[in-house]
Parts: structure tokens; C-alpha cells; sequence
């Protein structure tokens, strides 16, 4: 391996102290020696999605946003559920890429992480497999009653960590021997 895998890592909660943040945080953790995770920090300035502005000259925040996800080799996306579907935010940057495809045979893992989820979970399959993104089963992983599950900074549920390390294990596992 001559390079780190770089993943792009979307949160799709937007508060501070969030719990899918902070299993961002852990997973970077995990993988630090042989991956580098950049967190996208700009959900909340993509303006709202419109075809009129999805123009060869889109706004900045969304030229970022598409050049960020092309220079990624893989794309981690966690979670919450929110009144039974995806956050606004999140939905809202995908919306972004459905003309421009930066998704396309990316490889992917989705985390949905939440008191349910399962809604908002199987809405984004559905949205990121429309996106042609590269998202087998084994790199999808919905967490419930995640509160309970990660406290502290931790992942207290070995459980879960194990199923962490697989979903993740799935998507690097892509990579081995092509850096
Ligand atoms: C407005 C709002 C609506 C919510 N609706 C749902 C829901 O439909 N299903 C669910 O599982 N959790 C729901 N929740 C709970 C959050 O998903 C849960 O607190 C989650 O842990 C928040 O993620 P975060 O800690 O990363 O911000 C809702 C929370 C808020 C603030």
C-alpha cells in the first residue's frame, strides 16, 4: 500500500455532540494507519437543491461538495433518522449529485444511526442505489437505540463494534493491493 484510502465522511446530523459524529470519529479511530477520513463540513451551507441552479456554474458550496466526493476513493455516510425519513440536509445533498453522478461506482457504506431508523435507512439505500453508488448489503448497518449502544465517546456494545468493523471491513477491502 503506497497511499492511505481516503474516505469522505458525511454526517447527516448537523448538531454538536452528535452521536453519529462521534461513531464518525471512532471509525477514523479504528482505521487511522491505513486510512484517511476527511469529514465534509459543509451539509449545512449547500443551498437548497434547485434545477435552475444546476447549471455547468452550480453555486460554490456545491462545486466543493462534487469535487470533494470525486477525490474520495469511498464515501462513509452516518445517520440519524428523522420524523421517519432522512434529514432534510442530507437528502438535500444527494439531491445535488443526481445530475452530476460523483456516486456512481463509488463505494459506499451507510450507517443509519438512531432511536428506529429503519425509514430513513431503507430511503437511502433506494436514493444511493439510484445514484448507481457501489453499496452492497455488506456495507449497510442500521443501528437502533443508538444511545444506548455508544456513550462517551465509545462503542460500548461489542456487538455493534463488531458489525462496525465488518461493514467497514467491506468497503476497504476493495482497495487492498490497488493503492
Ligand atoms: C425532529 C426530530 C425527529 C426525530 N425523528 C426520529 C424518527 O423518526 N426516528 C428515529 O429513529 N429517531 C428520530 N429522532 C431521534 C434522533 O434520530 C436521535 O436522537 C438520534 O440519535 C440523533 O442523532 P444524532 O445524535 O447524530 O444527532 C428524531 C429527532 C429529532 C430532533
Amino acid at each position: 500500500m503506497t497511499r492511505p484510502v481516503n474516505i469522505l465522511a458525511i454526517c447527516g446530523s448537523t448538531r454538536k455532540g452528535s452521536t453519529n459524529e462521534v461513531l464518525i470519529d471512532i471509525i477514523a479511530d479504528l482505521y487511522r494507519s491505513s486510512t484517511e477520513f476527511i469529514r465534509f463540513e459543509g451539509l449545512s451551507d449547500l443551498p437548497h437543491f434547485n434545477p435552475d441552479l444546476d447549471t455547468e456554474t452550480p453555486p460554490p458550496a456545491v462545486t466543493a461538495f462534487r469535487e470533494q466526493l470525486r477525490a474520495a476513493d469511498g464515501i462513509l455516510i452516518c445517520t440519524p433518522e428523522y420524523a421517519m425519513g432522512v434529514p432534510g440536509s442530507l437528502k438535500n445533498a444527494l439531491d445535488w449529485v443526481v445530475s452530476s453522478m460523483e456516486f456512481s461506482g463509488k463505494p459506499v457504506v451507510l450507517i443509519t444511526a438512531s432511536s428506529m431508523g429503519e425509514q430513513a435507512h431503507q430511503s437511502l439505500i433506494r436514493t444511493l442505489l439510484v445514484i448507481e453508488s457501489d453499496l452492497p448489503e455488506s456495507s449497510r448497518l442500521l443501528i437502533p437505540f443508538v444511545k444506548s449502544k455508544v456513550r462517551d465517546g465509545k462503542i460500548v456494545d461489542e456487538q455493534l463494534l463488531q458489525a462496525v468493523k465488518a461493514v467497514m471491513e467491506s468497503m476497504l477491502s476493495k482497495f487492498i493491493g490497488q493503492q
